[in-house]
């Protein structure tokens, strides 16, 4: 009977999805190289990369173990000076080298954020910031044979060249927060502001809300902005995703929440030519059919 029990158990438990681990797969999609960097919050363990170099349509598996909290971004704009110093235009982490080592993104910088595990010990927990404000748009999907239930999150919009002119940096490398950009209480959430009845959102919180409705746009932001899953095997982060985004989120839209993309918004600016060019292809096929059909049938 004993030996029963522990091959049941045995089997059992070699059909339970590891929780002791989780994989995450980083993707860029964008034109350029970015550099990716992972901070893990203080008590968890580092992965084995905290920040690497990742070539435009290549891929990289992070693994970290669960329970673990943390944060990707994306660094743009890098470079190594004759010093031998590394630093980047937008995300940088501020230790002088591709790996962050600790390090935190200087904002403005899109975040990914995950608390894996947490809670009860069962569910993940993980959203895509813009409270320290945005450098790329990025997207998050929890990935696994039964995650489907989890929603998709992220910022999709380009949103550097729509960024209002007092939060802009350079020619439009990032993004500010209005905190970052003003430094006031009320744009913090600081101070008298600092409790979601008093903290509410403002003209630039609201224009990164029009744009990425799933995204956090202010410290108080949690009801349309955090996630959970409790059946993800892995998560996968894209940078830069683009029009593809459409086609992956189908089909996970459950009711109350709000839609990934603003459809009715015209600067989503992830147009690249190649998706125009489909989009125009695709317009002259239907117009050709129509044209088929009105010659067969109007005669
Ligand atoms: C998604 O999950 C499946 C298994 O459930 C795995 O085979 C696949 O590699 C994962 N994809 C990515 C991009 O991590
Ligand atoms: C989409 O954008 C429009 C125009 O900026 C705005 O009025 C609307 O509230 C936005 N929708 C969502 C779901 O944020």
């Amino acid at each position: 009977m004993l030996h029963l029990i522990l091959l049941l158990s045995l089997s059992f438990q070699s059909q339970m999805p590891s929780i002791l681990s989780t994989t995450f797969t980083l993707t860029n999609n964008c034109a350029q190289t970015i550099w990716p960097g992972i901070l893990a919050n203080a008590g968890s363990t580092p992965p084995a990369s905290t920040g690497f170099a990742l070539n435009p349509s290549t891929s990289r598996s992070i693994v970290t173990p669960a329970p673990w909290s943390g944060r990707f971004w994306a660094r743009t704009l890098c470079s190594t000076d004759q010093s031998g110093r590394f630093t980047c235009a937008s995300g940088d982490c501020g230790s002088g080298t591709v790996e962050c080592s600790g390090g935190g993104a200087a904002p403005p910088t899109t975040l990914a954020e995950f608390t894996l595990a947490g809670g009860d010990g069962t569910m993940d927990f993980y959203d895509v910031s813009l409270v320290d404000g945005y450098n790329i748009a990025m997207l998050v999907e929890p990935n696994g044979s039964s995650a489907s239930a989890c929603a998709v999150t992220g910022c999709v919009a380009e949103l550097n060249g729509a960024c209002p002119v007092e939060l802009k940096v350079g020619a439009g490398i990032a993004c500010k927060s209005a905190c970052e950009a003003f430094g006031t209480d009320e744009y913090c959430c600081n101070g008298v502001y600092g409790n979601p009845n008093a903290c509410k959102p403002t003209v630039y919180s609201e224009f990164f809300k029009r744009a990425c409705p799933r995204a956090y746009s202010y410290a108080y932001d949690d009801a349309t902005s955090t996630f959970t899953c409790s059946s993800a095997d892995s998560y996968v982060i894209t940078f830069c995703p683009g029009l593809t985004t459409r086609v992956k989120s189908e089909g996970r839209e459950s009711s109350g929440i709000r839609p990934l993309i603003n459809d009715s918004m015209v600067f989503l600016g992830v147009r690249t030519s190649s998706a125009v060019a489909k989009d125009v292809t695709g317009m002259v096929i239907v117009g050709f059919g129509y044209l088929l059909v009105w010659v067969c049938y109007d005669r």
